[in-house]
Order: structure tokens, then sequence, then C-alpha cells
């Protein structure tokens, strides 16, 4: 395109971009929660237990103080929701994310497996594999621990990165989504898990937080498979190398689920010294209505076939107005995710903040540019993350609109500031 045409082009497009503007539309799609009508597929769990009930679970008692790494059945559950055995696993809580804050606080106070804490330690430092998840890049810099941004590729972190970089010894861990990572949506190739498993970090107390918050958050009948983190590294030599972390927040209710973690026996006993001081038990009634509303896998894949029912429109609504309306356009791309909770959006460099705002102008709340790097801080300023869960659909198709308009439109003008 010459530099007429491409004026023209601009021309074109901000008068688009105005006519959008006084529409008046006023759409926040920052959120990445479900909609109320997938929430409200959670209700019968409410009935489940009443006054009448049976407050029992193979014998322990649900009802009273005791049983502090979890019911059975919960166990049972969360252990085949991540796919391990359940000896491996401590149900506690509502939250996954308060776990893994946990671990972060054992190792900092009390040190992991008779290691110094991290506390104590002049520089401790994460593995980020980025566009990632915020509140994970979040919690290790509330501890002041230094975050480092690995680049994320189709099938996992680039794993020479990290193989490098975990041969120095302050690097103490790995931030990881495995399937349907948040925001892209990809899933980790068997090699990489591979490659994972493989690891020999320079320290002892190096752990990977493999966080399978979207284990079984398919939106096709066929979904991704991640091969099993705990079996690969059984197969490597068996090394105590993952905190494993999963929970029910988007399967029933957000906050008022369960949440589980995975781990080698003795880190899981290493761990339950400082869990123990946390608190006598967990909320035992709330794991025994999940664990007998949800019942087996079968179960759960079967309310999450009803969940992505609900999805699944919404996802294939952002990915067919990204392709209709940004295909050809230099420098953009964007996942085309089977599962999980985002669309991840890659304009050209310079172009992410610019997006964000624009669409703001017309009436368009996205996800902070940025917002999915160490620190708020996108070196490249190029990716976004499109939460396609909570608007209505014909609210998203308005938003996607826009948002197709603003990234032509910044697209167009950064080619014509590189061209001057
Ligand atoms: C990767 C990931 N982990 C954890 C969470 C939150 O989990 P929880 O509600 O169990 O704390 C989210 C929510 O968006 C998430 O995307």
């Amino acid at each position: 395109m010459g530099n007429a045409e491409l004026d023209a082009t601009i021309e074109g497009l901000e008068a688009e971009v105005e006519a959008l503007s006084a529409k008046g539309i006023s759409l926040d799609m920052a959120r990445g929660k479900p909609s109320t009508e997938q929430v409200d597929l959670s209700r019968p769990l409410l009935d489940v237990l009443d006054s009448a009930s049976d407050l029992t679970d193979s014998g322990q008692d649900a009802a009273n103080y005791g049983v502090p790494w979890g019911l059975p059945s919960a166990k049972r559950l969360m252990a085949a929701i991540m796919g391990c055995p359940e000896e491996q696993v401590v149900v506690a809580g509502a939250s996954s994310l308060n776990i893994q804050f946990d671990c972060l606080v054992h190792a900092w106070v009390r040190g992991v497996r008779g290691e110094a804490p991290w506390g104590t330690l002049p520089r401790v430092a994460f593995l980020c594999p980025s566009p990632g998840y915020d509140r994970h890049f979040a919690m290790t810099e509330h501890f002041g621990i230094e975050n480092i941004p690995v680049p994320l590729q189709g099938d996992g972190p680039d794993m020479e990165v990290v193989e490098e970089l975990v041969r120095d010894p302050a690097v103490k861990g790995m931030w990881v989504v495995p399937k349907y990572q948040n925001p892209t949506g990809i899933t980790f190739s068997d090699e990489v898990v591979r490659r994972i498993a493989r690891l020999e970090p320079a320290a002892p107390d190096f752990r990977v937080f493999w966080d399978n918050a979207y284990a079984v958050h398919d939106l096709y009948e066929e979904g991704d498979e991640l091969l099993e983190i705990f079996g690969a590294i059984e197969k490597e030599g068996g090394r105590d190398l993952v905190y494993e972390f999963a929970s029910t927040s988007k399967i029933t209710f957000p906050g008022s689920g369960i949440a589980a973690m995975a781990a080698s026996e003795a880190d899981l006993a290493d761990l339950e010294e400082t869990f123990a001081i946390e608190r006598v038990c967990p909320d035992k009634v709330n794991m025994l209505r999940h664990a007998r509303y949800l019942g087996d896998l079968a179960a759960v894949r079967a309310h999450m076939a009803r969940e992505a029912e609900v999805l699944r429109p919404r996802f294939e609504v952002v990915v067919d107005k990204l392709e209709a309306g940004l295909a050809g356009v230099d420098g953009c791309s964007w996942g085309h995710p089977r599962g999980g909770y985002f669309v991840s959006f890659r304009g050209p460099e310079g172009s992410a903040a610019a997006i964000v705002s624009l669409c703001r102008e017309v009436g368009v709340t996205l996800t902070p540019a940025g917002a999915t790097w160490p620190g708020g801080e996108d070196p490249y300023d190029r990716d976004l993350r499109i939460a396609p869960s909570y608007p209505t659909l014909a609210e998203l198709s308005q938003a996607i609109d826009v948002f197709c308009a603003c990234a032509r439109l910044v697209c167009a003008r950064l080619e014509r500031a590189r061209r001057s």
C-alpha cells in the first residue's frame, strides 16, 4: 500500500472509530470470571446437604474439627481432576491461590525440606513464562522475589532458556499453567512436560508451581491432553520437583469451591508442618457437598460439558470476529484455545497500550496492556488478554467489533509512523 492509500485508510478507520464512539457503548471485557448463566449450573450443589444429611465421609466426621488434609472423597475427586494418586493430595480451603501463597510462606519462613528459608537469602528469583497469569507474578513480587520473564512458545516455556536459568542457585521456582494456559490457552506438549520433569536445578529447593487451574475446562468434546507431571517425573528418576494446584473455582462457585494441592510424599510432609500451624482443619462441609455433587471424574466431565455449552459460543464469537476483522493485518495474531478462560491477542510491537486506550475512549474496557507480564511491563507492548466468559454474546460481539476497529487503526498509525 502506498503512502496516499495508507493515509486514506487511516482516515476511513478514524471515521469508523468515531462512529463507534458516538454509540455510547459501555462494556467491561477485563473480567475473567464465569457468567451468571454458567454459575447457575452449579445451584443443585446447594441442595446436596440439609439438616438431615449424614455428615460423615468414609467414617470421617465433616461436621467437626479433624481430618486436616481433606475428606477421603474430596481427595479422591481432586486427585482424579489432577490425574495423580490421592495419597499425594491435600484438600484445603476454597482457593488454590491461597495454597500457592501458603507454599511461598513456608519456603520464605521455614525453608523447603531443611534448606535455608528464602527470606534469609540475599536474592531469590522465579521464572515467569510470559505472557502469564498476573496474580502469580504479583504473589512472588509481594515477597520481594525477582520475577524473570521466560519466552512462552506454542508448546510451553522455552525450555532451553529454562534449563540455562535453573543453573543459578538463586532461582527457586517457576510459575506454570500447563493446560489452557492463562492467557494464551496453549497446553504444554509432552516433550516440554518431559523436559520440565528432567530439570536439574542448582537449587535443591527449586519447585515448579504447576497451577493446573484448567485441567478439565475443555470447550470441545475432544480436549487437549496434558501429560501427567508426577508420572513424567517418576519416569525421569523421581525427584521432588513439583507442587501442583487445582480448584473447583471455575467448575462450581468461584471463591466458594474447594482447592487442592499435590506433591511428593516428602514434600507434603514438609509443607504440612506449616499448614498445621495455619489452621486446625479446612471447611469440610463444603468439601462434602462438592464431593457428593461432583462425584467422580465422569460426572465432572459431564458438568463441564454443560459449562462448555455456555462458554463455547462466546469463544467462537471472539475468534471468528478476530479472523474477520484482523486477518491480514501485519503483526496481528491470536490464539485458538480449545479450553480455559482467555483468548490472547498479539499485535505489532508498540501497539497494545494504544489499543487499550483507544478501546477505552470508545467505551470498551480491556485488561490493561502489560498485565500478563511480570511487573505489568510487557517489554514489547504487544500482548493483550481477552476474557470472553462474562459478557453476553451480544455485548461480546459489539466489544470485539470495537477491538478490531481500534486495532486496525493503531496498526495503520504505527505503519505510518514507521514510514515517516
Ligand atoms: C491460572 C489460574 N490459577 C488460579 C486461579 C484462581 O484460582 P482460585 O480461585 O482457586 O484461587 C485462576 C483464576 O483466574 C487462574 O487463572
